[in-house]
């Protein structure tokens, strides 16, 4: 979901999509299409707004440079996370899906061991969970040993500090339980009132990111600079990249050597 208005970040996004800004050294979208490729997914659709579609199109192509089978959906105002299986069923084709928020950046370790176990299980619903000093200003899990308790939008008093992160694993039914949805009091069709469908009927499981990763929902100044410093400094510690999407294609033998030298080389 690449959409929104980003008001937060005004006025850097009164002329350019958020997801197209960077972080440090690439645009944010290469984040979540990275964490996507580490789960194994090479079919991807991008929902966006009309204003900014041929940006993504001209950044992303069909997704062939990476082997991988990018499309294109426009969503016309931001009316809801859940509206994308409403705009994204056909692409989808009664299959399990994930949906990420292309403003949500994912790295730790073991996260692709993590990831490929999720969506490996295509049963119900799966939901990560990561502790956070501000849930209110998320959608807030609460559980007790294995069992989720409830799970709430934005709650001015939240029952735990842990806040549902914007990845969603989902079985094929998601797009008919949406269909059931009526938008909320702020016009929206809720991601969280589909993940309540599959608790009610105790098929939502949540796991749990704990202190060996890093999640940033980089949607404020605050967070969109912490999160462009986080990968500054993990990179050039490391020598290694994040949120690269030319390397997991390698790594996951969707393109060769040949192939990673090619892009490398229109990057210099
Ligand atoms: P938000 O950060 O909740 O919304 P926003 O991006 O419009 O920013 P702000 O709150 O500052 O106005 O959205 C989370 C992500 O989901 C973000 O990547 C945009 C995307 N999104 C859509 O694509 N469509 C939608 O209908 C909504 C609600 C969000």
């Amino acid at each position: 979901m690449s959409g929104g208005y980003g008001t937060r970040l005004a006025p850097i996004t009164s002329a350019v999509n958020k997801q197209l800004l960077p972080i440090y050294d690439k645009p944010m979208i290469y984040y979540p299409i990275s964490t996507l490729m580490m789960a194994g997914i090479d079919e991807i659709l991008i929902i966006t707004s009309p204003l900014f579609l041929n940006l993504f199109k001209k950044l992303l192509g069909d997704g062939s440079k990476w082997n991988i089978k990018i499309e294109f959906a426009v969503q016309d105002e931001p009316k809801g996370l859940a509206e994308a299986f409403i705009l994204g069923e056909k692409f989808i084709d009664n299959c399990p899906s994930v949906l990420i928020l292309g403003d949500n950046i994912f790295h730790g370790t073991n996260l692709i061991d993590l990831l490929l176990k999720t969506s490996s299980d295509v049963e119900g619903a799966t939901i990560f969970a990561y502790k956070v000093k501000n849930p209110e200003s998320y959608g807030v899990i609460n559980f007790k040993d294995e069992k989720i308790e409830s799970i709430e939008e934005k709650p001015q008093i939240p029952k735990s500090n842990y806040a549902i992160t914007g990845i969603y694993f989902y079985d094929s039914s998601a797009v008919s339980r949406v269909k059931q949805l009526k938008p909320s009091k702020r016009g929206e069709l809720e991601i969280t009132d589909l993940n309540n469908l599959y608790l009610v009927e105790g098929k939502l499981k949540y796991k749990l990111l704990g202190r060996g990763y890093c999640w940033f929902d980089a949607g404020s100044i605050e967070s969109l600079n912490a999160c462009s410093q986080y990968v500054q400094i993990i990179e050039n510690r490391q020598g290694l990249k994040i949120g690269c999407p030319e390397e997991i294609a390698w790594r996951n033998k969707w393109i060769n050597e040949t192939n990673l030298l090619e892009i490398a080389k229109e990057q210099q």
